[in-house]
């Protein structure tokens, strides 16, 4: 009984990953699903392929390892974020796809609701902005659109959950019906500082309080999954939506600590431990982990392409053929072109929050090719990561920048020369992991934690191991005029330049 098995329910695909007693990876899984985008700016998945690939991918992890489903002793899961599921309570069935956070269908709601001046109200509630990212005016969306919702929901019928809501509640045949305080806060119906649903914010979106799940720390008691799925009654106790979940895995447990994670989006958290720092600059305010009912918070800044533009390299330029090779084709650029690419293809996150712009290139010459194209690529997520980092340390008293040093982790971070770049555009070290599924570790961590196979964070953080340390080696006077350049090739793709 040693064994934790981690479900990592993702945008694009989900994973099982099994780690032992002493955090090493056993076995891992991985299974793709399809996207849905039944209109322009919609993002929409088959919940039943969300939930099959997830009970498959933990079967085919336990056959991998040759692990029998009775030494597993927890299970920890985590989870895309802001996507929304609603169900009927009596058959567990959708009534709906499942809306995803990249989908910006509420966008009038919320340009509406900005202008009708709730925006305030949301931000010192939730931390959060009016923006179609998040949960609640998808749910809305879902009660003023599919036929007799609404009616259904007053009468207690449905269930609202985010996807790590919806799996917990599948799993326990419908026993438990509870989500982690991190999931809660990307809903913009909870107030971060109380703890609690906000009724203010449920009469404003419309949406009943009976809908909502229980809210739990995120290393607790999620009740039992049926033997039905894994082959044994196995206890759920962590739960946390996956960028938490990767602070976590990253150990940034100290304030001061952040982590950049570098997937189809790019996601950045900085600790600032028991204090809900409100952002000057759009960032979001965030719970980066709860234990013991005490929430810990984070500043947030997300931008929504990162690994996403090497797939744009890839899938719609064909200038190569596998991710992997972006690096090596950018580390041939011509150093005399200073070519910027502004990926906005979905406009931009944050600081920024335009979701009118569009991407863009600058710089072109009839020098420029494939590997200028490419380098920009790269730096695109570099800059990105800088203007971040950049908002954070100004937002945070507590933080003057220096001695911070940022742990990445994700897809991206594999790629030496990218990482190289990133320490040099920051001016500033760049930390990769020995073990780079933080994600699914902390997962794993915060159900071990509470199944008390796992130590505490102190010792679990002096666990983490560096691999490498990538040190900043652009003269200051160079970095600082690229980093102008990567500004003015913003402020010429805003819609609404500051
Ligand atoms: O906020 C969205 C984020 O949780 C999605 O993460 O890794 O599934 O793209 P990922």
């Amino acid at each position: 009984m040693s064994l934790v098995l981690a479900i990592d329910q993702g945008t694009t695909s989900s994973r099982a990953i099994l780690f032992s007693a002493d955090m090493s990876i056993v076995a891992v899984a991985q299974r793709e699903f399809p996207q849905h985008y039944p209109a322009s700016g919609w993002v929409e998945h088959e919940p039943e392929d969300l939930w099959e690939t997830v009970v498959e991918m933990g079967r085919e992890v336990l056959r991998k390892a040759d692990a029998r489903p009775a030494d597993v002793a927890t299970i920890g899961i985590t989870n895309q974020r802001e996507t929304v599921l609603v169900w009927d309570r009596r058959t567990g069935q959708p009534i709906h796809r499942a809306i995803v956070w990249q989908d910006r269908r509420t966008a009038e709601l919320c340009a509406r609701l900005k202008s009708e001046g709730h925006e305030d109200l949301i931000r010192s509630r939730t931390g959060l902005l009016l923006d179609p990212y998040f949960s609640g005016t998808k749910i809305a969306w879902i009660l003023d659109n599919v036929p007799g919702a609404r009616a259904r929901a007053e009468r207690g019928e449905l269930a609202f959950g985010t996807v790590d809501t919806f799996l917990v509640w599948r799993l326990t045949g419908g026993e438990v019906h509870a989500t982690d305080a991190t999931n809660a806060s990307r809903t913009l119906l909870y107030d971060i500082h109380r703890g609690d649903w906000d009724d203010d914010l449920l009469n404003l979106f419309g949406i009943p309080r009976s809908m909502l799940p229980e809210v739990r720390d995120c290393s607790a008691s999620y009740g039992m999954s049926l033997s039905e799925h894994f082959g044994a009654a196995i206890p759920i106790c962590g739960v946390a939506g996956d960028q938490q979940a990767a602070t976590v895995g990253q150990a940034c447990f100290t304030p001061g600590m952040a982590k950049s994670t570098y997937g189809t989006g790019c996601f950045a958290l900085l600790n600032t431990g028991d204090t809900p720092v409100a952002s000057r600059n759009r960032l979001l305010t965030t719970i980066a982990y709860q234990f013991g009912g005490k929430p810990i918070y984070a500043l947030e800044g997300s931008i929504f392409i990162a690994g996403a533009a090497v797939q744009w390299l890839r899938d719609g330029l064909g200038i190569i053929k596998s991710a992997a090779e972006s690096g090596e084709l950018a580390r041939d650029a011509d150093p005399a072109q200073s070519v910027y690419l502004v990926p906005a293809f979905v406009g931009l996150g944050a600081p920024y929050w335009d979701p009118d712009c569009r991407g863009a290139l600058f710089g072109l010459t009839r020098a420029t090719g494939p590997r200028e194209i490419a380098h920009a690529a790269l730096e695109s997520v570099c800059y990105q990561t800088l203007d971040l980092l950049d908002a954070m340390h100004d937002d945070w008293s507590g933080s003057d920048g220096e001695g911070t040093v940022l742990r990445v982790d994700g897809g991206m971070v594999a790629s030496d020369w990218a990482m190289q770049r990133l320490a040099d555009i920051l001016g500033a070290p760049v930390d990769r992991p020995e073990v780079k599924e933080t994600t699914a570790l902390g997962a794993a961590y915060l159900a071990g934690l509470h199944a008390g196979i796992f130590p505490d964070p102190v010792a679990f953080a002096d666990m983490w191991r560096l691999e490498t340390r990538f040190l900043p080696s652009l003269p200051e006077t160079l970095r600082v005029e690229k980093v102008n350049g990567w500004r003015d090739a913003v402020s010429r793709t805003l819609t609404h330049p500051p």
